[in-house]
């Protein structure tokens, strides 16, 4: 399977480093087709304290726990619109957007989008490609709102970065991963814990 997956620079930057590695561990996914915008650095530095690079993919790899010669991921750059994710004549499962500014959501919904990411994600929503969008801003204004509702009625998934807490995580990573896992379901790529809500009796 290849996927394309977005980091724009909404606070979270950690959902996407767990949802690249989770993607790796699957053992379905061939290709990960990578774009990040500047502000997503800028969160995952402040965050994280990753010293990334747009296309160094030494730094990334080691980010990500992978092999240093691991050629998984492929870091598109984020003003290059001839990408292969730019084109839907390119074949791929589809696309996350993880997680998702509202200045990205709102280029995505307003389909007036100007770099890789959103012509990516356009492209996804016209070939009828799965496209999840995790958004996170607290509180949203209607503009956010009306711009989901929006990319929803256009097909796409819109799966918010708020976790659960019934199946009692005890580290942020269990915490996050619930989340990720989430996100793998909406492409059926297989994981090792089950996200399911299992029956219990009060
Ligand atoms: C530390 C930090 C946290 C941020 N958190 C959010 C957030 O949760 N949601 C959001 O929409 N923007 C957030 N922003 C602002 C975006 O990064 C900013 O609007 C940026 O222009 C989005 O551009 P992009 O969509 O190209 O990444 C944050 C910025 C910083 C520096």
């Amino acid at each position: 399977m290849e996927l394309t997956v977005a980091v724009t620079g909404a606070s979270g930057s950690i959902y996407a480093q767990r949802t690249l590695v989770q993607l790796a561990a699957s053992g379905e996914v061939e290709r990960v087709n990578l774009i990040t915008s500047q502000s997503a650095l800028v969160v995952a530095r402040v965050e994280l304290g990753a010293a990334l690079r747009e296309g160094d993919a030494g730094a990334l790899n080691e980010w990500l726990g992978l092999p240093a010669d691991s050629k998984l991921v492929r870091w598109h750059r984020l003003d290059n619109m001839a990408a292969v994710p730019a084109s839907g004549s390119h074949p791929q499962a589809g696309m996350i957007v993880v997680p998702c500014s509202m200045g990205t959501l709102g280029a995505i919904a307003s389909g007036a989008g100007t770099n890789l990411i959103h012509r990516a994600a356009d492209v996804t929503l016209k070939e009828g490609r799965r496209l999840v969008v995790v958004p996170r801003e607290s509180p949203y204004n209607a503009i956010h709102l009306e711009n989901m509702l929006r990319l929803s009625r256009a097909g796409a998934r819109i799966l918010p970065a708020s976790p659960a807490f019934y199946h009692r995580p005890q580290t942020i990573t269990e915490m996050v991963d619930h989340l990720v896992f989430r996100i793998l379901d909406q492409f059926n790529v297989p994981h090792t814990r089950a996200t399911a809500w299992k029956e219990e009796t009060p």
